[in-house]
């Protein structure tokens, strides 16, 4: 009898990219997926650490595992991703219920570990960077993503340490995978049926192989017939360099949202930040794509009332919003993480956090929902990707990535559909598909 793994995912698209694959490599060790944690023999916690509370979550969620099992046999508890490397050894000494603990760039180890522990039944963890034999052990184990949409990590790591976060500290030094490795992973996608690819990179933009570049890899799946659309995240503004830019002159592929966080509008902030790029340069960019597509928008990621955010440089961030005019961003109150320079600075009153977090996200709310009421009585193209869980309607995404809900047949999963905008609001488009006969089949 095969035995069951229930994987739960928090955190970014990197970590569900992982989470797939980790389970692509314990199939080689009789694992099966299963929905039903409480059938679980092995329960996988894939962690993120990018804000607070993150390791308390881990606990909390390993406490409820406990209570589960208490009457039954213990399942193999393992704890993955960026908690995993920032915490390993504290979650070692203070929680015995976790078997093994495995970083993020050492999956390739996963199935020795677990075959280990299944013999000598000690706890164990495993968190070195050796990102060149997980990726090289990866690729020798087909993706077997079959979604519409389908991740593919190309670059992982950073190298630039805002003075806010953790990923270079969990995920470690920026690493681009050979080109030809990824070209090979997508046309193998695309050979299962998947029609959007999202590359991912914790600084995609900085992918560099032997002098190939991001733009490089889109150019190439834009070569790909039976691939739709292609996107990329999360990406630096001091990496948007002008092949990339001038991509979406050539790319038929590349979609016209632009996701480029930039923090804050205030030169004062970024710098006290130590995000290498300034409101300028950000605004360079925003011009430049303008240019080429009127349509392009842009989308991005904010922390709200960084340590030094006074009354102005908030202003700044408020004028920011009004001149890009941002579509579904993120914004966050900064949060202090353990062994980050910002850590040890005074911190915003939180009164005083909350109230700045609401009025930004009330005017990207805005933003977001008069973008999508602009859509109403238009047609869209749109990419089916499944149906709703009541299954009552087809849902897909539109060049925004707006999901659209829409009466149809199965047939048209997979497909790119035009469908007739009707109603809205900030997070859905609600429409019509338009006459079927005249629908492109992907
Ligand atoms: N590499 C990307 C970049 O340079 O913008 C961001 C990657 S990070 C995984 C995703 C987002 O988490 C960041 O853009 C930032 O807005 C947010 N974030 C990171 N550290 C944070 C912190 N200490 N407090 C609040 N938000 C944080
Ligand atoms: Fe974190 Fe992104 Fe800054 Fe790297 S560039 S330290 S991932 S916010
Ligand atoms: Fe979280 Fe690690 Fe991603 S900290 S956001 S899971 S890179």
């Amino acid at each position: 009898m095969n035995k069951k793994i229930f994987i739960k995912t928090f955190g970014c698209q990197m970590n569900e990219y992982d989470s797939d694959r980790i389970y692509d490599i314990v199939k080689k060790i009789g694992y099966e997926k299963t929905d039903y944690y409480e059938k679980a023999n092995c329960y996988l916690l894939n962690t993120c650490h990018i804000r607070d509370k993150a390791k308390e979550k881990v606990y909390h969620e390993i406490g409820r595992v406990k209570k589960i099992f208490r009457s039954k046999k213990k399942p193999l508890v393992i704890v993955t991703g960026c908690v995993a490397q920032a915490e390993h050894e504290e979650m070692l000494k203070r929680e015995p219920f976790i078997d093994l603990i495995i970083g993020p760039q050492s999956y390739h180890k996963i199935n020795d570990k677990i075959l280990n522990f299944e013999n000598q039944k000690t706890q164990r963890e495993e968190t070195e960077f050796d990102a060149i034999s997980k990726f090289e052990y990866l690729n020798k184990i087909k993706n077997n993503n079959k979604k519409i949409s389908s991740f593919l990590t190309v670059q992982e790591g950073c190298d630039k340490f805002c003075h806010f976060c953790v990923v270079p500290f969990t995920r470690g030094p920026e690493y681009s995978r050979p080109f030809k490795q990824v070209l090979d992973e997508a046309k193998y996608l695309a050979d299962n049926g998947v029609k959007e690819i999202i590359l991912l990179g914790q600084n995609v933009n900085a992918y560099s192989y032997e002098g190939l570049r991001l733009s490089n890899l889109i150019m190439e799946l834009d070569k790909i017939s039976n691939l739709e659309r292609v996107r990329y995240t999360t990406s630096h503004p001091k990496d948007m360099t002008n092949d990339l830019i001038e991509a979406y002159k050539y790319s038929k592929k590349l979609m016209p949202l632009v996701h480029l966080p930039v923090q804050s509008g205030s030169d004062k902030i970024l710098k006290l930040m130590n995000r290498k790029h300034t409101i300028n340069m950000y605004l360079k960019i925003f011009y430049e794509l303008k240019k080429i597509n009127p349509e392009i928008e842009f989308s991005s990621d904010f922390i709200i009332a960084y340590p030094g955010e006074d009354k102005n440089a908030f202003e700044d961030t408020i004028k920011l919003i009004e001149e890009v005019k941002f579509i579904n961003s993120f914004s966050f109150i900064f949060s202090p993480r353990p062994g980050t320079i910002a850590s040890n600075l005074q911190t915003i009153e939180k009164k005083e956090a909350i109230k700045r977090l609401e009025i930004v996200q009330q005017k990207l709310f805005i933003n977001q929902t008069k973008m999508n009421k602009s859509l109403e009585n238009k047609t869209i193209n749109v990419l089916v990707e499944n149906r709703t869980d009541n299954k009552k309607k087809l849902f897909g995404k539109s060049e925004y990535m707006t999901s659209v809900l829409f009466d149809g047949d199965d047939d048209l999963i997979g497909k790119i559909v035009k469908v007739k905008i009707t109603n809205s609001n900030q997070n859905t488009l609600f429409g019509q598909i338009e006459n079927q006969s005249n629908q492109k089949v992907a």
